[in-house]
């Protein structure tokens, strides 16, 4: 078999969220907020990062975009050392958004296009779950739509869904970062078994909803017995968002992944949305938590990664035309 292998690569990969309601760990929807991603083999190792919020972020060889390019190559057998990265995200960093996901997903789809994608989509799923150990945001960014999926460990499997064309997302991003493992180490390591019961039964009833297009079933289906009880100590406010916001135009409501950014499934057709904004701005700001709203589409695209010509330009002049514009 012969491989193309391109010069230069733009890499767009969407934000996730994972743990839609009962599907801890098993159910993701790509986001329509994107990371970008230039790419390409070179004499020697250049990270540049655009924008404020990348702000910490390692520039050497020690930068995860670089390393999880190299386990691409690696695992393809061909040797590339040296890189040129640039990177641009508008996804907020530990957030639940799937930041750490969509970098993972972008370097593994960006370095698999320059060496003519000598592996599968699904052998990057492989890799991707066995960095992030749960399938749910890489699977949502690397396929697009919404994922359900497992990880047993050893090997990923997914199915990809096509959003309902109706669906939207408003998501309550608050200003303070919780870290994953922290949001992971308030979770008891048993639990009871009606509570196993719980997630399986409305887990499953949320899928065959968001199959069937039938909305008005996931006000009953969005619930969660596993995580959302333990975390919501972390979030002020959490608790009363997940208790009312159906009451106030949201189809469901749930913690994004693992928080601290609290997500509301809407009908564009509902009349309701400046209602649903209002309650969940005047909510967290009782607590004092500060939040950016964002109205948000499923993205039904996952990673694209596009060859580059020199006249396309570098990623800052991308940014500056065609993003912030
Ligand atoms: N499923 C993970 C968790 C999401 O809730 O811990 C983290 O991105």
């Amino acid at each position: 078999m012969s491989y193309k292998a391109v010069q230069k690569v733009r890499v767009k990969v969407p934000a996730s969220t994972a743990n839609l309601g009962p599907g801890f760990d098993s159910l993701g929807m790509a986001l329509n907020l994107y990371a970008w991603i230039d790419m390409a083999i070179s004499e020697q190792t250049t990270i540049d990062l655009i924008g404020d919020q990348m702000h910490g972020i390692p520039m050497d060889k020690t930068n995860l975009i670089y390393k999880v390019a190299q386990m691409v190559f690696q695992e393809a057998g061909v040797s590339h050392p040296e890189m040129y990265i640039s990177m641009y995200s508008d996804i907020p960093l530990t957030r639940g958004l799937g930041s750490s996901a969509s970098a993972i997903v972008g370097a593994l789809a960006g370095a698999n296009a320059l060496i003519g994608n000598k592996l599968t989509p699904y052998e990057l799923f492989q890799i991707a779950s066995r960095l992030e150990k749960h399938p749910d945001n890489v699977g949502a960014s690397l396929f697009g739509g919404i994922v359900v999926a497992f990880w047993d460990g050893e090997k990923a499997e997914s199915i990809r869904i096509e959003p309902d064309p109706n669906l939207e997302v408003l998501v309550a991003i608050p200003a303070f970062q919780l870290a994953t493992e922290k949001a992971r180490g308030v979770m008891p390591k048993v639990v009871p078994m009606k509570d196993a019961v719980f997630n399986l039964s409305h887990s499953s009833l949320l899928v065959a909803a968001l199959i069937t297009g039938n909305l008005g079933m996931i006000r009953h289906a969005m619930k969660d017995a596993l995580h959302q009880p333990y975390r919501a100590a972390l979030i002020p406010g959490m608790k009363t968002l997940l208790e009312q916001a159906e009451n106030h135009g949201a189809l469901g409501v749930a913690l994004s992944g693992a928080g601290p950014t609290m997500l509301a499934l809407v009908d564009q057709r509902s009349g309701r949305k400046a209602e649903l904004e209002g309650f969940l701005k005047e909510t967290l700001a009782k607590e004092g938590i500060e939040a950016q709203l964002l109205w948000l589409r499923p993205s039904s695209e996952g990673v694209t990664a596009t060859a580059l010509q020199e006249s396309d330009g570098d990623l800052q002049s991308f940014v500056d035309k065609e993003v912030l514009a």
